[in-house]
């Protein structure tokens, strides 16, 4: 991929999104939430520009995984717009959503074969729990790449959220609850350096520890760095409840990436 077509496809992400914004049939308060995904859009791009570039890729290489995080979810724009949620089981996938627009607007036909077999792959595992097994190497790469790249930037996303230091809401349509009570059973997943599944979660610590287990499906070194350099780890643990449970919890995280 060479430098046009990212300067292409920018182009295009950017005029795409900005037609939500006027649409007079979209609430002020999904408005915000697309600004959301918009942003993190843009920060996903930086990361994984900064993951290729410390793993020494080839400038083609590393448009692609540019172009991978710009449209990695783009399918959370007519989600919102549609179901008003970012849950996927409550509305649809928002990465199968994003690769039937890709595919309608021609952005997809405009790629060469390869490379559009990677993104598809990428983009349509980016979230999913377990990459699938029958991938080959260059997809497999790529889909690592935005994985660490998308998860780096959601730490930030939730932290920012409970440090009440954006006005997004990541949590939108997800009926969290505040109480102070949290799963033992991710408690549990941490210390068997397990990552824990969405569907279990039922409150904000929930939520905070899920983040946690996340640590364990960190593919590059270089994400990893980020991840430690911006202090997220600790920022979590800063939100947490503090009793010995939860120092455990800390000691292992911290054992776990000190052996790394
Ligand atoms: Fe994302």
């Amino acid at each position: 991929m060479n430098p046009k077509d990212i300067k292409f496809f920018n182009k295009f992400f950017r005029n795409y999104t900005k037609k939500f914004y006027s649409d007079a049939e979209i609430d002020d308060e999904t408005k915000i939430n697309l600004k959301l995904k918009e942003v993190h859009t843009y920060r996903v791009y930086r990361n994984i520009t900064y993951i290729s570039k410390s793993l020494n890729l080839k400038e083609e290489e590393i448009n692609l995984a540019k172009a991978i995080a710009l449209f990695h979810d783009i399918g959370r724009f007519e989600q919102l717009r549609q179901y008003k949620t970012f849950l996927d089981r409550k509305s649809e996938s928002h990465s199968e959503m994003g690769l039937k627009i890709l595919y309608e607007k021609g952005i997809l036909n405009w790629m060469e074969e390869r490379e559009r077999k990677i993104l598809i792959t990428a983009i349509k595992f980016h979230n999913v729990r377990e990459i699938p097994k029958n991938l080959n190497t260059e997809e497999l790469f790529f889909c690592r790449l935005i994985r660490d790249a998308d998860k780096t930037d959601i730490f930030k996303v939730w932290i920012d959220y409970f440090e009440h230091k954006s006005c997004y809401n990541p949590s939108y349509g997800m009926d969290l609850s505040d109480s102070d009570e949290y799963s033992h059973n991710i408690i549990s997943d941490i210390l068997a350096n397990k990552i824990s599944l969405l569907e279990n979660i039922r409150t904000y610590n929930d939520l905070k520890l899920l983040l946690l287990t996340w640590i364990y499906d960190i593919n590059f070194d270089a994400s990893l760095n980020l991840i430690l350099k911006r202090k997220y780890m600790r920022e979590i643990f800063k939100i947490l409840p503090k009793n010995k449970e939860m120092k455990k919890v800390f000691e292992h995280v911290h054992f776990y990436i000190s052996e790394r």
